[in-house]
């Protein structure tokens, strides 16, 4: 850990410092032995100054490529909360929502409804009539029930409403099996093959309240491979052009969805966005050619890329244990106040971290060691091999970088253990944008 300082770019927040001499970690300005005494552990720090730049980028490289009706839909899902939504909505950026949930805090932010698309395979009819009496922009349908739906509810609020329809263009994203979304057997959108998509857009074409405005895929999520995003706008260009001639009707829209990969170990090399964009923009418009359909305009919705690596978790050590095993070498466990509860990632999908000692230099020999959290189960595995200090001790801070995707948001009270707070620092100063849970929020649910 001699070299700690050197934090790597494409991890950590970009304003994620680590003193030379003392080997404490800053983010936004503040040292984090401030941020624990002010906050206390687990916390979430979120580089607010990041996260905005992030959004920021993605915005104008797709103004850029795409024109100025390009617009980015931030997937509420990676992370949500009233203040990122004000962000979003002060710096010209859209939101997807895929609950009411999701919905609530846009409006509690007073997001825009006219730039929030709505998404969920399965939206309630609440769902959909909370949508459509707001005005959101987009509804993005995703079964004919829906359909039918949108339209009777559309139709009893006396409104029109504009609608994507959902595709799954049967292209296979090299991620994990639980977050890959466009091969055939799985439950969201219409099947271009099977001839699903065509049906729902006639029927879209023909219901009175709806007005068909585009397709939407969204092939998956933590891709590092370009070309199935390449081979998803070939099928979509080509449905399109495809209702075209059957109907008679252009789709104006396409929105190819998020899922841009991110680094989260030193061995990930995630893909160039602005690259990506330009390799997207180049076949849109080769197909766009080819099929003689007017180019579209276009959207996307990261969520990973923006709120990923603009947060840390900030954990404090409790226990440090040696364990043999079988073969006689030991491993380290170093057991944190937090784990599955705030970090669901490795277990579900057998998500990689890496950790940084954080509040001091250290150099001592490394050992290889086990992250673990406090949760009674054994799969509460936050980093499952990592070589660290082998003088870390109780009450030492671990910093676990690229925490802000599906962190926070698929956190839990498994073993009745309070979510962390969300600290959002930029230029010296840090506030709390979502409190740490006491025990009298879990309380409040009970009846007595
Ligand atoms: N659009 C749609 C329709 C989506 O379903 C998703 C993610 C996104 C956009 C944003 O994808 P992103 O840019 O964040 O990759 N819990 C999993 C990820 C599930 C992604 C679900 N859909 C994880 O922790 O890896």
């Amino acid at each position: 850990m001699a070299d700690s300082y050197r934090l790597n770019k494409l991890i950590w927040p970009t304003t994620a410092k680590c003193d030379e001499k003392s080997g404490e970690l800053s983010i936004g300005g503040i040292k984090i032995s401030e941020l624990i005494s002010e906050f206390g552990t687990p916390a979430f720090i979120l580089d607010e100054t990041d996260f905005r730049a992030r959004a920021q980028t993605f915005r104008s490289s797709m103004r850029k490529l795409f024109g100025s009706q390009a617009d980015v839909y931030y997937a509420s899902k990676a992370f949500t909360s009233v203040a990122t939504c004000k962000w979003l909505a002060a710096d010209d950026l859209n939101l997807d929502v895929c609950t009411g949930g999701e919905l609530a805090v846009a409006l509690a932010a007073n997001f825009p409804p006219s730039r929030i698309e709505v998404h969920g395979n399965n939206k309630s009819i609440e769902e959909i009539e909370e949508a459509i009496s707001v005005g959101v922009r987009y509804i993005v349908a995703d079964s004919l029930i829906e359909l039918d739906r949108i339209n009777s509810i559309a139709n009893r609020l006396g409104k029109k409403q504009s609608v994507l329809l959902r595709l799954t263009p049967g292209v296979s994203a090299h991620t994990h099996e639980s977050i890959a979304t466009a091969h055939e057997d799985v439950k969201f959108g219409f099947s271009i093959s099977s001839g699903a998509a065509m049906l729902a857009a006639a029927t879209a074409i023909n219901a009175q309240n709806i007005t068909l405005e585009g397709v939407h895929c969204h092939i998956g999520s933590q891709i590092f491979d370009d070309s199935g995003f390449i081979l998803a706008i070939e099928r979509l260009v080509r449905f399109i052009s495809d209702v075209k001639k059957n109907h008679d009707v252009e789709l104006h829209h396409l929105d190819f969805g998020g899922g841009f990969g991110i680094a989260y170990v030193d061995s990930d090399d995630p893909m160039d966005i602005e690259l990506v964009l330009e390799k997207i923009h180049s076949a849109l418009v080769a197909q766009c050619e080819k099929y003689e359909v007017t180019m579209p305009s276009v959207a996307i919705e990261p969520g990973r890329a923006i709120v990923g690596p603009a947060m840390v978790t900030l954990y404090k050590v409790g226990t440090v244990k040696d364990v043999v095993l079988e073969d006689g070498k030991t491993r380290t466990y170093i057991s944190v106040d937090g784990g599955m509860s705030d970090n669901i990632r490795p277990s579900l999908y057998g998500a990689e971290y890496s950790a940084l000692l954080a509040n001091r230099t250290s150099s001592a020999p490394t050992a290889p060691s086990r992250l673990v959290g406090k949760h009674c189960e054994t799969g509460d595995i936050i980093i499952r091999d990592i070589a660290l200090p082998s003088d870390i001790v109780p009450g030492d801070v671990l910093a676990i970088p690229a925490t802000g995707a599906y962190g926070r948001s698929m956190a839990s009270n498994y073993n009745h253990i309070l979510r962390p707070p969300v600290i959002a620092v930029r230029d010296g100063s840090a506030k709390t944008i979502i409190r740490r849970e006491k025990i009298s929020d879990l309380l409040a649910l009970e009846e007595r």
